[in-house]
């Protein structure tokens, strides 16, 4: 596949020690140098040492994985939230304006309240329940204001086949004994590969300088997080039970939208790109198929 010229130039990540940021440290190999920072390397929240940066590695392309994810905690360290999700991601803008470099950035399901009877399109009006999903709204706005070539990829339900996610939660727990999981709420679990796939096909693609903007990036189909986690112990052979309980009997800090299945017919139309199915996508991650 040929590589755009801005990903010759050098791509920046930021977050790549989480767990999309390794995916993406892989998956964007070979499409020009890639100078993967880890917190470590750069806390996204220091405007001058983003911009200092920035200026000194010149990329074609910055990718922004770094955020912050803890979507309960979020409720009581709001100011946290906020600055690395909602004001991070304008200093980053504002560092690729400087160097005519393209932005990539990640949003969110969770910008919806779930109140929908259909998949949510990009144009439809966002209405966050959290505090997660607010800071992640306004990280969004912050990134397509700027007159750059940003991509805003909201996308649903990471997970991976290490770290801490839902799938190596559920294989945790089953040692432990029969789990009860929500199954009133309704999304698309993507595996982060899945996802830096697609970044990488974004950035490879011949027409991607003119069709920058928001898109939605999540498998398709649907199912329930009870769903989801059936699923994983069917495939993965655990003998355990799993019993559906209601939003209601699983209390947590954050209120979660009960349906936040994402339309990626945009993504389709402009750039042909299109996601598997969320139950094949899990197969191959499990299977090691490409
Ligand atoms: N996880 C999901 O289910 C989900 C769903 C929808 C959308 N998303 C979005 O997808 C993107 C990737 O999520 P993920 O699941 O890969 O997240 P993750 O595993 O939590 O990784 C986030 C990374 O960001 C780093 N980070 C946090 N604050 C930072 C700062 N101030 N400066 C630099 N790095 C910082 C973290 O490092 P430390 O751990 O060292 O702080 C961590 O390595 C995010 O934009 C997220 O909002 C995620």
């Amino acid at each position: 596949m040929a590589s755009a010229s801005e990903a010759r130039r050098g791509i920046v990540l930021f977050g790549a020690h989480g767990q999309l940021g390794r995916a993406l440290t892989r998956a964007l190999a070979g499409l020009g140098p890639v100078y993967a920072l880890s917190h470590a390397d750069c806390d996204i929240t220091d405007e001058a040492a983003v911009h200092e940066l920035v200026q000194r590695l010149r990329p074609g392309i910055i990718v922004n994985a770094a955020a912050y994810t803890a979507v309960d905690k979020a409720e009581t360290e709001c100011d946290a939230a906020l600055r690395i999700n909602a004001h991070a991601p304008g200093y980053l803008a504002d560092a690729a304006l400087a160097v005519g470099a393209w932005l990539v950035h990640y949003s969110t399901d969770y910008v919806f309240d779930g109140a929908a009877a259909r998949p949510y399109r990009e144009d439809d009006p966002t209405a966050p329940l959290n505090v997660y999903g607010e800071t992640k709204r306004l990280g969004e706005e912050a990134v397509l204001a700027r007159p750059i070539t940003a991509f805003v990829l909201r996308t649903a339900w990471l997970y991976d086949r290490e770290g801490r996610n839902f799938l190596t939660t559920i294989q945790r727990l089953a040692a432990q004994g029969p789990l009860r999981i929500v199954a009133d709420q309704y999304g698309s679990p993507t595996p982060v590969t899945v996802l830096a796939q697609v970044t990488r096909a974004i950035m490879a693609h011949p027409r991607a300088a003119d069709c920058a903007g928001l898109y939605h990036a999540a498998c398709a189909g649907v199912t329930s997080w009870h769903g989801f986690a059936e699923a994983i112990v069917r495939s993965l052979g655990l003998a355990v039970a799993v019993s559906p309980i209601a939003t209601a009997d699983y209390r947590t800090a954050a209120r979660r939208p009960a349906y936040s299945v994402l339309d990626g017919g945009r993504l389709k139309e402009r750039l042909g790109i299109v996601l598997p199915p969320w139950d094949r996508a899990l197969a191959e991650l499990l299977t090691g198929a490409p």
